[in-house]
């Protein structure tokens, strides 16, 4: 990212709440489900999967965590009416683990159950460091108790990445959005990248499926040459990304013969979720400046 753009993005919190949404506006599918089960329609029907994400964050109490558990149950029940090709992606913390360790498991489990009854799935996306061990706790205790439709996911910023791989059935690799402190993370772009393919070969050697969340071109060309010698077939790996980020990049995974899964959030709470986006934009500056000057000639 220029400089200019390391500058715009670290003051996006300070960016007008409207033209924020704006800008994020892509990213997000809109503030109800209706929004994102059209928006998973249009993916379906340009071939490619889609995992919804109900925007939640900052949960104080158990109700809250209950209302989110409630939607999510809502997204599994229409994906299954509509027939569409979505599972989705869950924040333990929405669910509740910054409360109560046991209604978090308790809102977890039932997902989970409720989405095997669908013939469905249940991806528990990574938040930061703090929530690293209880969220691989769950995650294992779950799949120990024999629920197989239950992923995760791991941040190769984190360096304890590598080790963690080890044993898990069903994991997304990411870069890992949350930034952290470099006693236990990567803060250079290249030792993230060696991390991340480090450890996409050590998930792929053991026969996990491995779900491939990037838009950095570097690892998506390093994943594609790794699948030909390992004699994967297209239903045991998948590539997935943001909506609203390289989509054309996607449709030409899809026209490769490659799955792809688009990461679909919506709701009401779109406003941490969004300047995350944006700060990974690399011309977020360009589209700050642009609607500046555009407000500017209105006056
Ligand atoms: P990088 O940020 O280097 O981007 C590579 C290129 O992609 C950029 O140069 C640009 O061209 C384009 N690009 C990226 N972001 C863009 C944007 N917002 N707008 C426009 N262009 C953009 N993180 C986490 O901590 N926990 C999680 O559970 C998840 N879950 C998750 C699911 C899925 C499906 C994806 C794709 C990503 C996540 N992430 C995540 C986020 C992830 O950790 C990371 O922050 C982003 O994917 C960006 O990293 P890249 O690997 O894409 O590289």
């Amino acid at each position: 990212m220029a400089l200019l753009d390391r500058a715009i993005a670290r003051v996006l919190p300070a960016v007008p709440k409207p033209l924020v949404r704006a800008l994020a506006s892509p990213y997000i599918a809109g503030p109800t489900l209706e929004d994102a089960i059209a928006v998973v329609r249009r993916l379906n029907g340009e071939g490619k999967l889609a995992t919804i994400d109900v925007l939640g964050e900052e949960i104080t109490n158990d109700g809250e965590a209950q209302e989110i558990a409630r939607a999510y149950h809502r997204v599994l029940a229409r994906v299954e009416s509509e027939g569409l090709e979505a599972n989705i992606s869950v924040k333990l913390t929405g669910l509740g683990l910054g409360l109560d360790y046991a209604l978090c498991q308790e809102n977890l489990r039932a997902l989970v159950e409720d989405a095997s009854a669908r013939g469905n799935f249940v991806r528990i996306d990574m938040e930061d460091s703090s929530t690293t061990d209880d969220t691989l706790r769950l995650y294992r205790e779950l799949r120990a108790a024999g629920h197989a439709n239950l992923g995760v996911v791991l941040q190769a910023r984190l360096r304890r990445t590598l080790a963690d791989a080890q044993g898990l059935d069903n994991v997304r690799i990411c870069k890992g959005i949350y930034l952290e402190p470099p006693e236990i993370a990567y803060d250079d772009a290249e030792q993230t990248r060696e991390s991340f393919r480090a450890t996409l070969r050590a998930l792929l050697d053991q026969g996990s499926y491995v779900g491939i969340a990037t838009h950095d071109e570097l690892l998506i060309e390093d994943a594609l040459a790794q699948i030909p010698g390992r004699g994967l077939a297209p239903t045991e790996y998948e590539f997935q990304m943001l909506l609203g980020v390289r989509s054309a990049r996607g449709d030409e995974l899809v026209r490769d013969g490659h799955r792809l899964r688009v990461y679909v959030p919506f709701g009401t709470y779109w406003y941490e979720y969004s300047v995350r986006r944006l700060q990974e934009n690399p011309k977020i500056a360009g589209y700050v400046a642009a609607d500046t000057v555009r407000r500017l000639a209105r006056r």
